[in-house]
């Protein structure tokens, strides 16, 4: 059943400004049915086909929500709140009628083509993620010359998470193929991952366990390699990548081969894993588990077959302690800096005010390029 969007969903800004994708636009809603707030992925419309045809970006709204669900089970994964169809051609729809199926995937697929026929756009409502969370909008840095890396205890426990959805993917035959710091949310304990439009159910053929190396090498080159160094294997700096299909499979193909060289304190261990991950030597996400794991013991975790000390244990302790007293450190500066930077704008106020304002605002945005983490 239609009805009026406006009574569904009230759609606010853009949230992807920052990171555009090539299939959606995705803007901050809230939905009316229940008050909690989303992410509203919906198709870009230049992808809609005069002749009502489904293009390949329609068909993935659909695959996308199915492969959702698939994967509900992992922490790691976003949730799907809703899924359904706009009227409105605008870019942001704030007009028209909706057609909501909640999480009902399978009623979503089946209707794709009746409503491609009416030139109705497909919609995602995912939970909201923080921008700030972002693992790209984190570690873009605001001044050339700036770099920032995870730390290695936090990297090491990103990578463990990472290696544990792919797990879990794989054993289900779905291949996530889109690896790039747009789209992983990192709050220095959790990971989320976002965007399975690209990601892939293989069919069972021989050729699918190079998928699973494939997908293995682009999680070290496209996430972890970005993570650990603050560049990007591909092009130095870090920017986003918006891709299509045969861009996404192509992406990481000519990098076997990672240069440390702008991170040489980066444990080497780590940087052997990375390598061997980007040759493409790990042919389940289990393989390259095991050698992750060996690699954390050397930074003082627990795992099987590995005699911790008890100083080892407590060294670690005590960083995971200081790492997160410098994260609050760093959230307080950020609070401090936005008030002195709005109280600066404000109407009415003395010169004398406005000029210490603008002080302070710079001293702090200084101690932010930095700072210790990303
Ligand atoms: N659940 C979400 N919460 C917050 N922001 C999101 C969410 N999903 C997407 N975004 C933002 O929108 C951008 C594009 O979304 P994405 O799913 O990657 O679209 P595309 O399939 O077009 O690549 C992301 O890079 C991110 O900045
Ligand atoms: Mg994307």
């Amino acid at each position: 059943m239609t009805t009026p969007l406006q009574d569904v969903y009230r759609l606010a800004d853009f949230v992807d400004t920052f990171a555009l994708g090539h299939y959606a636009r995705v803007l901050s809603a809230t939905d009316k049915r229940t008050g909690k707030t989303a992410a509203f992925k919906v198709l870009r419309p230049e992808h809609l086909s005069p002749d009502g045809d489904m293009r390949w970006e329609y068909r993935a709204f659909p695959s996308e929500a199915d492969l959702l669900g698939r994967l509900a089970a992992s922490p790691a994964i976003v949730k799907l709140l809703d899924c359904g169809y706009v009227e409105s051609g605008e870019e942001a729809p704030r007009t028209g009628e909706i057609v909501s199926f909640g999480t009902q995937v399978k009623a979503f697929s089946q209707a794709a083509a009746e409503y491609a026929q009416k030139s109705w756009r497909p919609y995602l409502a995912l939970e909201d993620l923080p921008r700030a969370n972002n693992l790209l909008y984190l570690m873009k840095p605001n001044q050339p010359g700036t770099r920032w890396r995870l730390p290695s205890e936090e990297g090491l426990a990103l990578a463990t998470q990472f290696a544990q959805f792919l797990q879990l993917a794989h054993a289900q035959k779905i291949v996530y193929l889109d690896h790039k710091l747009e789209h992983v949310y990192w709050d220095g304990a959790r990971l989320q991952i976002i965007d399975l439009n690209s990601s892939r159910l293989l069919n069972g053929q021989s050729d699918d366990a190079n998928h699973y190396r494939a997908d293995l090498r682009s999680l070290c080159v496209g996430i972890l390699y970005p993570a650990f160094t603050g560049i990007s294997a591909i092009t130095g700096s870090l920017r986003a990548q918006p891709s299509s299909m045969s861009e996404v499979e192509a992406r990481y193909q000519g990098i076997a081969h990672l240069d440390f060289g702008v991170e040489p304190s980066l444990s080497q261990a780590l940087q052997d894993l990375l390598q061997r991950g980007a040759g493409q030597e790990y042919a389940t996400a289990a393989d390259f588990a095991t050698d992750l794991q060996k690699v954390a013991a050397l930074h003082g975790w627990d795992a099987p077959g590995v005699d911790n000390t008890p100083s080892r244990r407590q060294a670690r302790d005590q960083m995971r302690a200081a790492l997160k007293k410098v994260r609050q450190g760093q959230n307080a500066l950020r609070d401090a800096r936005d008030l002195l930077r709005d109280a600066a704008i404000m109407d009415d106020i003395t010169p004398d005010l406005e000029y210490e304002l603008r002080r302070l605002v710079k001293a702090a945005n200084q101690m932010l390029n930095n700072r210790v983490i990303p």
